[in-house]
């Protein structure tokens, strides 16, 4: 990236350097990288009429070369956006997904019908998106987390320090060892792992190579979760809790199915932005 260029420049250098690599969205991904990188808004940009220094020409240069290597945006500046959250990130978090917002609203549709309050379980929290956004904005409920990645956990809970949000996090295997909330939890959540086991190696690089693979890998037909959360979850539940479950495209049905074969009573789905069933929701025992 030669220096002394403008940031509008720079952008368009950049966008026509990606486009040639065959990376989504080139333009985009330019404009957001220098944007996070001169920390101003993507729409100041073409404002922006200093030259870039010599220092920021060669980390953008170097960001540029990042993405035609099919590397997120999101891992190349170490953050996320969720909600009303900045979320850092590191190797073993999957990146949070606009479409989880939509579970974390069919939570607090269910969470609200108890007021706001009550213990509430999200398992596999991965950077503590759905945990830490529900403890946000529902600060009466006792919020609880668990992933068996102590990696993920540790983003977690930084990132729970840094968005001033109370949750109380645990390493675990699902829901093993979790005695403290025995018959104690009023809503479960999760974003489990769905996609087929066989799928994952078709996925986009970005997601592919980029995120954790056991954040995705759901089993020879990506129900193995669901069905571990069924069997596995009822000990920890109180009478009439609600669960909320995020599901790959046209699992749905199935979820439900699952659910109410192991005696919990389907409520139905809830859709994403993009109209797309995205949430199974159910209540345990009454
Ligand atoms: C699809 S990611 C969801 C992450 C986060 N909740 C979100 O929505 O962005 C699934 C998460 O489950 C965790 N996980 C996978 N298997 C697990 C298990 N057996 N017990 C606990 N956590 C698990 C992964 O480490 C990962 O963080």
């Amino acid at each position: 990236m030669p220096t002394g260029l403008r940031a509008r420049d720079a952008a368009r250098d950049a966008g026509r350097r990606l486009r040639g690599s065959g990376a989504p969205e080139p333009e985009a991904s330019a404009e957001v990288l220098l944007s996070e990188l001169l920390g101003v808004g993507r729409g100041e940009l073409s404002l922006h009429g200093q030259p870039l220094s010599d220092g920021q020409a060669r980390l953008y240069a170097g960001w540029i070369e990042r993405r035609a290597n099919r590397e997120p945006v999101q891992r190349i500046v170490g953050r996320a956006y969720f909600r009303n959250l900045v979320l850092g990130l590191n190797e073993e978090t999957l990146i949070p997904r606009p479409d989880t917002e939509s579970v974390v609203d069919a939570a607090l549709e269910l969470l609200d019908e108890r007021g706001g309050e009550g213990v509430v379980l999200d398992v596999g929290t991965g950077s503590g998106a759905i945990a830490i956004s529900i403890a946000q904005e529902r600060p009466r409920a006792t919020v609880h987390a668990t992933d068996f990645s102590a990696r993920a956990l540790e983003a977690a809970k930084e990132n729970a320090t840094e968005n001033g949000a109370s949750v109380r996090f645990h390493r675990a295997d699902l829901f093993a060892g979790l005695t403290i909330l025995e018959r104690g939890v009023d809503l479960l959540v999760s974003n489990p792992p769905y996609i087929e086991a066989e799928a994952v190696e078709k996925l986009a690089p970005e997601v592919r190579y980029w995120d954790p693979r056991p954040a995705l890998d759901g089993g020879p037909d990506g129900l193995l979760f669901y069905r571990r959360v069924f069997e596995e979850a009822p000990p920890l539940l109180r009478d009439g809790a609600g669960v909320v479950l995020e599901v790959g495209d046209g699992q749905g049905e199935a979820v439900l199915g699952l659910g109410k074969d192991a005696g919990f009573v389907p409520l139905g789905l809830r859709e994403d932005l993009a109209g797309t069933p995205r949430a199974a929701l159910l209540r345990w025992g009454r």
